[in-house]
Order: structure tokens, then C-alpha cells, then sequence
């Protein structure tokens, strides 16, 4: 490490972007971005797309190994009592103005939950696990509530014999959704709960590096989410698959795209350098979707920007993200476009909460340094003398 005194003289190197930078050890995701692999605790994340649930994930998540079935049922039980809302957090979605953002809304209910919870300054790793578990199961109430509160409609309270997925979908839409749509996105989640030091992963290990509470860290974690360079990406990609409205028109948007020097939405990775496990996935289910809907039309247009881009980036090893084809998904799954990114936080709260218990066993605040490039020797001068 350079020291600071070393630096002034010599100048540091600058890690803009932090693009390789370690800051902790972890067991909890792997990324091989050259072979396109992604590992929850050691397990593939194809195995656990085809065979297991989301409920099961976040076990695996936050206590590092797969449940045994006592296990599995206690957590499935834990997580569908905790859905219900405090009558606080009810009062405060009705009190939303009515154009609020659904993330701002979420991240306004986080931080305000944190007055509620009489286990917010207890720093104990089993507190913490507590509070991880009740996040995890009220974040999906949270979004639908508030999303049936601005339009209008009767709140659906949640139903503990549902799965978490499944329940999410009948809270939103009011209708309990079928089985292969209740799956799409149950395994849609599974694929979202987790993908290492990302960069809402890494604003919560910030806030979390201070021994700032749980709820500060994830709110934290809300807001990082947001922009369209990370969650937000979801929206947009959805977005230009509306706008380009023919699969005749994608290629030319695209090419545009690439002349005016914009990004594609949902397209690279500061990691992968190949194929996202998890676009391929979400593609797949996508195309079934589009199937069972028999409009295959957004899809079609969807395989055209692939097609485009990735012959056009190929030397640049652009390839599609998760959340390229995870619009399709959700839209296909009824879920309005503007509830996107707080769909994707519902499944990654179980990552943001196993990640920061983790890093608070070995803490050390993060602080960074930057490179002064301003004036040193300046005279103040007073208010009245300056022109
Ligand atoms: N469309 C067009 N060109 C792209 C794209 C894209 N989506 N992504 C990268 N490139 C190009 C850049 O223009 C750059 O080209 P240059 O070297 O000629 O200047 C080169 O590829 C490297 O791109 P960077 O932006 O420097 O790569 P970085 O690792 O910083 O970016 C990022 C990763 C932010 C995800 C980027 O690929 C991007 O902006 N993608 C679009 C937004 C998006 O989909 N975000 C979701 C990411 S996944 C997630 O958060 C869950």
C-alpha cells in the first residue's frame, strides 16, 4: 500500500472506478466472469435455478449452508409470519404523495422501519440475522401494498401458506398467479438474491464499515440500486424494447445507438466478460412467456438488440446482463415497469443482509483515499475585495 506521504511525492495510482480492488474475503458468491459461472455457497447458480426456491436461497444466503427439511420448513414459516406490515408502515405507504418513485418508497419504509424495531441497535450477529429475515419477508409487502395503494385498489394482505414468490405476484396483481408464472418468479429471485461486491452491495458494506445499523445499511444499499448503471438498467431495457416497437427496427436503433457513443441498457458487465448465467435463464424464460401470452413480439425485438449488439461489441466483450431480458420477465409476469428496480431489491435484500453480517465479523472501516489535484497556497481574500 502507498503511503500518503510516499503518494505526494510520487503520485498514486488512482483506482477509479475500483474495477480491481479486493476489500473483503468471502464465502458467500463467486464470479467467474471469463466462463460465465456464478456460485451461491459453493453451489452453481443453474442447480439452484432448477431445483431450488427462493426461501431455500436465502437459508443458504444467510446461514452458509442448504436446510435440511426441519429447517427449510421453520425458515419458510419464520419468513411467511413476518410478511404482515406494522400499521406504522401501512400509514406511511398511504401517506406517500402519489408520484413518489416505488424505490424512493421502499427506501423512505426501510429507514423509517428502523424507528419501530426495538433490535435496531442490537449488534449481536443473532439480532442481526432477526432483522435480515423480517426484511427479507416485508420488502415484497412493501412494494405491493404501496403499488395497490397509488392505484386505488384493496390492499391484499399476505397469505402464509403461499410461497414468497408466489404471494408477492397475488399481493400485486390481486389474483393468485398460476404455477409456471408463480415459478418464473420464484426463480427470477433466486437469480437476484446475491451477486458479490456490486456497487449496492458495496454502499452497504460502507455504511455497515461504520457499525451503522442493519436498516441504514440496506437503506444504503436502496438508493446505489437505483441508478440505471445498476438496478435502474431493468427499466431501461424495457423501455427500449417499447420505444423500438417492431423487431424490423431493432437493428437500426441499435447501430444508432452505437453511432451516437449511448449504451445499450442491459448490456456489460464490470465482471462478466462473456454470457451472464442469468441472462441466459431470464432469456429462456422470456421466450415461454412470450409463448404463453402468443405475442412473442418484445421478445422478438429483444433477440434482435442481442443479435446487433453483441456482433457489434464482440471485440469488446459486450454480451447481455441479467437484467436485459429480465424486463421481458416481469413485464411478461404483469409487474408495471417502474417497479422493476424494487422488484429486484425485494430478491437481493437477502444478499445485502448476508453480505454485511459477513463483513462485520472481520470489520474495518472503509475508508479510501483521492488524489488532491487543486490549488495548495491560495490568500483568502475578503468578501468586500473579491471582483
Ligand atoms: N452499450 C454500448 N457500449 C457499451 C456498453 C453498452 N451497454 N457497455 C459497455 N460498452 C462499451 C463502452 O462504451 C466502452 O467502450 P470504449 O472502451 O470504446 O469507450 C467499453 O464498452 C467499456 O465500457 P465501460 O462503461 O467502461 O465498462 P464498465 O465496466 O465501466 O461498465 C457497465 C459496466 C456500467 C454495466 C456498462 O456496461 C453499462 O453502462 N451498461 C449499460 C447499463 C447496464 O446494463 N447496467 C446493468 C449492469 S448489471 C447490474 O447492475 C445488475
Amino acid at each position: 500500500m502507498v503511503s500518503p506521504l510516499k503518494a505526494d511525492l510520487a503520485g498514486p495510482r488512482i483506482d477509479k472506478g475500483l474495477d480491481d480492488v479486493y476489500v473483503k474475503e468471502t464465502s458467500i458468491c463467486f464470479i467467474d466472469g471469463q466462463r460465465g459461472r456464478l456460485l451461491y455457497r459453493g453451489y452453481d447458480i443453474r442447480d439452484l435455478a432448477a431445483h431450488s426456491t427462493f426461501e431455500e436461497t436465502v437459508f443458504l444466503l444467510l446461514e452458509g449452508h442448504l436446510p435440511n427439511r426441519e429447517e427449510l420448513e421453520k425458515a419458510k414459516a419464520d419468513l411467511a409470519t413476518a410478511r404482515t406490515l406494522p400499521p406504522s408502515v401501512l400509514r406511511l405507504l398511504r401517506s406517500m404523495p402519489e408520484h413518489a418513485p416505488p424505490m424512493d418508497v421502499l427506501r423512505t419504509a426501510v429507514s423509517y422501519m428502523s424507528s419501530f424495531d426495538p433490535e435496531r441497535d442490537d449488534m449481536t450477529r443473532a439480532a442481526n440475522m432477526r432483522k435480515a429475515r423480517r426484511l427479507v419477508a416485508q420488502f415484497g409487502t412493501i412494494v405491493a401494498t404501496h403499488e395497490r395503494i397509488r392505484k386505488g385498489q384493496r390492499i391484499v394482505r399476505p397469505d402464509p401458506k403461499l410461497g414468497h414468490a408466489e404471494d408477492f405476484l397475488r399481493m400485486l396483481t390481486g389474483r393468485r398467479p398460476d404455477a409456471d408464472h408463480a415459478r418464473i418468479m420464484d426463480v427470477a429471485m433466486i437469480l437476484y438474491a446475491d451477486h458479490a461486491m456490486n456497487a449496492s452491495t458495496f454502499a452497504a458494506t460502507v455504511a455497515a464499515s461504520t457499525l451503522a445499523d442493519l436498516y441504514s445499511t440496506i437503506t444504503a444499499a436502496l438508493s446505489t440500486l437505483k441508478g440505471p448503471l445498476h438496478g435502474g438498467a431493468i427499466e431501461a431495457s424495457l423501455n427500449t424494447i417499447e420505444r423500438i416497437g417492431h423487431p424490423k427496427a431493432a437493428e437500426e436503433f441499435v447501430l444508432n445507438t452505437l453511432r451516437n457513443k449511448e449504451k445499450v441498457y442491459g448490456f456489460g458487465h464490470r465482471v462478466y466478460k462473456t454470457y451472464d448465467p442469468r441472462a441466459l435463464i431470464l432469456k429462456d424464460f422470456a421466450r415461454r412467456l412470450a409463448e404463453m401470452s402468443g405475442d412473442d413480439t418484445y421478445y422478438r425485438i429483444a433477440t434482435e438488440i442481442e443479435d446487433t449488439v453483441v456482433r457489434q461489441l464482440a471485440s469488446k466483450q459486450i454480451f447481455p446482463n441479467v437484467d436485459f431480458y429480465a424486463g421481458l420477465v416481469f413485464h411478461g409476469l404483469g409487474i408495471p415497469t417502474d417497479l422493476f428496480t424494487t422488484v429486484f431489491a425485494i430478491a437481493r435484500i437477502a444478499g445485502w443482509t448476508a453480505q454485511v453480517i459477513e463483513y462485520w465479523e472481520d470489520n474495518r472501516l472503509l475508508r479510501p483515499l483521492d488524489w488532491y489535484v487543486g490549488p495548495k497556497d491560495l490568500v483568502y481574500v475578503p468578501l468586500d475585495e473579491r471582483s
